[in-house]
C-alpha cells in the first residue's frame, strides 16, 4: 500500500502514513488510536470535523432491539472508565481536534445525555466557542423497555469553533442553503431527517419538519455498524458549514458515514477507526459512492 497521503499530503507528517489502511483521491483512513493519531497532523488542516464518540453506553444494561430485550453491548470501546477517565478521554481528543481545525472551521460532536454534558464541560473549558445545540428527533426511536422513564428519541449534536470567541467568528456557515432547504425560513436547532419532500410549511413558518429514522436498510448494503449515523443527517451537517473540495475529518468514522456524506458532495474525507472490520465497510462505502 502506498504511504504518500495525497489529499492530506500538506498538513499530515511523515510519521502518520504508516498508519494509512486505504486511501483514494477522495479518501485516506488510517488504523489507529485517535488520540495519538491526532497529535501527529498539522494545525488547522481541516475544514470541519465531525465525532460520534464513544457514549458509555455498554455498561451491562438493557435496550429493545427487533422488539425484543437485548443487552447494550456495541464494543469494548463504548464502556465506562468511571466519570473522571472518561471526561479525560474526552477532553483529550477535543483537545486534539481543537488545534487541527482552521479558524474557519467547526466541529460537530453527536452524544446523548451519558457524554454530551461532559462534551460542552469540557468544550467550555478548553475556550471554544458553542455556536448550536441541535435536537434531532429520531420518530423511530425504540420504546423504553423498563417503562419509568420517557423513550429517548433525540441526540444532541453540539456545534463548535475552535476560536473561543476571541475577536470576529470566522464559522463557515451556508447559511442561504440552509434557509432555502427549509422553504425559506430560517432554520431552526430541531431537526427530523431527512426530508421526503412531501411537507408543507406551516402557515406561522416553523418550517418543514423532515421525518427522520436511523439509518434505513439500504445504507446497511455493505454491512453493519452498531452505532450506524444515517447519512441524510451527515448530508447536512457537510452542507451546512462546508464548500466544494473542503477537508473533513471523523476521528471515530465507523461505518464512514461522514466520509459518504462527505465525497458524494465533493469533498474529501479523512476517517479513523482502530477496528479494521469498520474500515473495510467504511472503504466499501466509499467506493461504491463513485
Ligand atoms: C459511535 S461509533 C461511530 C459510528 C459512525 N458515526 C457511523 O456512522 O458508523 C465509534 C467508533 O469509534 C471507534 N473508536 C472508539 N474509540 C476509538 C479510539 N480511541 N481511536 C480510534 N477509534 C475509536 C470504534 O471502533 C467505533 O467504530
Amino acid at each position: 500500500m502506498s504511504s504518500s497521503i495525497s489529499i492530506a499530503r500538506p498538513r499530515a507528517t511523515p510519521e502518520l502514513s504508516e498508519h494509512v489502511y486505504a486511501r483514494s483521491k477522495e479518501y485516506v483512513l488510517y488504523k489507529g488510536d485517535s488520540l495519538a493519531l491526532l497529535e501527529k497532523f498539522e494545525d488547522q488542516t481541516f475544514d470541519m470535523i465531525f465525532a460520534d464518540p464513544p457514549y458509555f453506553l455498554s455498561n451491562g444494561g438493557y435496550t429493545c432491539s427487533g422488539g425484543k430485550r437485548a443487552a447494550v453491548k456495541k464494543g469494548d470501546w463504548d464502556q465506562s472508565r468511571g466519570i473522571e477517565n472518561d471526561h479525560a478521554f474526552t477532553s483529550a481528543w477535543l483537545k486534539a481536534c481543537q488545534r487541527l481545525l482552521k479558524p474557519s472551521g467547526t466541529i460537530w460532536v453527536s452524544g446523548t445525555q451519558h457524554v454530551i454534558f461532559s462534551v460542552g464541560f469540557a468544550m467550555q473549558q478548553l475556550g471554544y466557542k458553542l455556536l448550536n445545540t441541535v435536537t434531532w428527533y429520531k420518530p423511530n426511536a425504540s420504546p423504553h423497555l423498563a417503562c419509568r422513564y420517557f423513550t429517548h428519541s433525540t441526540e444532541i449534536l453540539v456545534w463548535a469553533s475552535p476560536n473561543g470567541g476571541k475577536g470576529k467568528l470566522q464559522h463557515k456557515f451556508n447559511y442561504q442553503d440552509m434557509k432555502q432547504a427549509n422553504g425559506g425560513k430560517q432554520m431552526r436547532d430541531a431537526w427530523a431527517l431527512p426530508k421526503t419532500g412531501e411537507e408543507e410549511l406551516s402557515d406561522d413558518g416553523e418550517g418543514k419538519l423532515w421525518t427522520m429514522t436511523t439509518p434505513k436498510p439500504s445504507e446497511k448494503s455493505h454491512g453493519k455498524h452498531p452505532t450506524q449515523k444515517p447519512i441524510a443527517l451527515m448530508e447536512r451537517l457537510v452542507d451546512a458549514c462546508t464548500d466544494d473540495d473542503a477537508l473533513v475529518l471523523d476521528p471515530f468514522c465507523g461505518s464512514g458515514t461522514t466520509g459518504v456524506a462527505a465525497v458524494s458532495k465533493g469533498r474529501r474525507f479523512v476517517g479513523i477507526d482502530m477496528d479494521t472490520t469498520y474500515l473495510d465497510l467504511t472503504k466499501k462505502r466509499l467506493d461504491a459512492v463513485k
